[in-house]
């Protein structure tokens, strides 16, 4: 049989405790649909900087560089935040997305019927609310030139923003691809108000726009968009836009689905290969504690069945298997209304694994 190699980098916090139940969900698809994956695991992160002094070691670049698709955790914690750039997980997270040429990121947030009552917005807000950030992954603010200099009032810090046009074009045919496949709309969103890079990004926008005549554009300043996705949640589609502003939006729209334990993501570069992880980070207030819901990694898994491996059956599988959890009322604490029936992250990940069927 055709079997996947898959790199596991669990990484800090709660990252592995999440992993682990992902994987349990891969085994899961081979026994039920026949697939066939190979796990080999990684260090990275501040698990990496104590053991190797790197939050990237090489084995660990070239494991993934030979895998068909990386499953990632989360990294970081208190431990390594006083560290230098070098020394730190997040380094190594960005590291990794520019060494693979991993430039798209896709972060999808549709709301589960049943978890409107785990939202802080209200239900009737939620109605119909199905929507991708598609963020620029490998440039802007995170990647410009960063320096500390003497200024006439004392230190200074600097962050450069740059993109180029060719980094623009390459994400936004992505996201116009995507609306394609969708409700054919996409907002993309900039400060072109203010920033040369977002005025770059907006003329690009409308170039490429004239080879996607079906798909309805609109552009939206990001404090407006930070806005309107509370206010009209559903009237957004395919939101595309640069690096810090994904961060940002997509944390706000992960609270749309009532957590962002439940946020999924898929990293892609131009071919089938990608990197997945949940959107969240690694939870240090409950890490170890065996409480963390694992359903952003789970469905980060669907994510990687559908676009890098094809295998829609096996992600439509694990998609229906959440649904059919949650709806049968199963909570972590961060989606309970009443937390004292809360469930743990193991729990969480058996019902959902037992529910895995053709
Ligand atoms: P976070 O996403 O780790 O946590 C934010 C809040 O959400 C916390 O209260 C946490 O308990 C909760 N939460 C997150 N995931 C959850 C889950 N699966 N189930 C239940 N609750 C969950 O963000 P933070 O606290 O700002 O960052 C913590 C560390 O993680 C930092 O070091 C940060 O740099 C790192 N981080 C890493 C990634 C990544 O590896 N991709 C992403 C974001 C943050
Ligand atoms: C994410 C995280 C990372 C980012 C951090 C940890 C570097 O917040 O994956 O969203 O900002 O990209
Ligand atoms: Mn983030």
């Amino acid at each position: 049989a055709d079997v996947k190699k898959i790199a596991v980098i669990a990484g800090d916090g709660i990252g592995p405790e999440v992993v682990a139940e992902a994987i349990k969900a891969m085994k899961k698809t081979e026994e039920v649909f026949g697939y066939g994956f190979e796990f080999e695991h990684g260090l990275f992160g501040g698990i990496a900087i104590d053991e190797k002094g790197t939050p990237l070691p090489e084995d660990t670049l070239a494991m993934c560089k030979r895998s068909d698709a990386v499953l990632l955790g989360a990294v970081g914690g208190p431990k390594w935040d006083n560290n230098s750039k070098e020394l730190r997980p997040e380094t190594g997270l960005l590291g990794i997305r520019k060494a693979l040429g991993l430039f798209s990121n896709i972060r999808p947030a549709n709301v589960f019927d049943c978890l409107k009552e785990a939202s802080t917005l209200k239900p009737e807000v939620l109605e119909g609310t199905d929507l991708i950030v598609v963020r620029e992954l490998t440039g802007g603010i995170y990647f410009g030139e960063k320096f500390r200099r003497e200024g006439e009032n004392g230190q200074e810090a600097v962050d450069t923003c740059v993109y180029n046009v060719n980094e623009i074009e390459r994400i936004v045919r992505q996201a116009f691809e995507i609306a394609r496949t969708r409700s054919k709309r996409l907002a993309s969103v900039d400060k072109a108000n203010v920033l040369e890079t977002s005025r770059l990004w907006r003329e690009t926008v409308i170039r490429i726009a004239t080879d996607y005549p079906d798909v309805e554009l609109e552009h939206v300043l990001v404090d407006n968009c930070a806005m309107q996705l509370l206010r009209r949640p559903a009237s957004f589609d395919v939101i595309v836009t640069e690096n810090m502003f994904g961060d940002i939006l997509s944390d706000e729209a992960a609270m749309l689905t009532g957590s962002i334990g439940m946020l999924s993501s898929a990293s892609l570069g131009e071919g089938a290969f990608g990197l997945y992880e949940p959107v969240h980070g690694s939870a240090p207030d409950i890490a170890g504690q065996g409480i963390a819901n694992p359903i952003a990694t789970i469905l980060s898994v669907a994510l990687m069945f559908r676009l890098t491996f094809g295998y829609h059956d096996a992600a439509e599988a694990i998609e229906r298997a959440v649904k059919e959890v949650l709806d049968a009322g199963h909570r972590t604490g961060d989606i309970a209304v009443d937390k004292s029936k809360a469930i743990g992250t193991t729990a969480m990940g058996d019902l959902i694994v037992n529910a895995i069927r053709k």
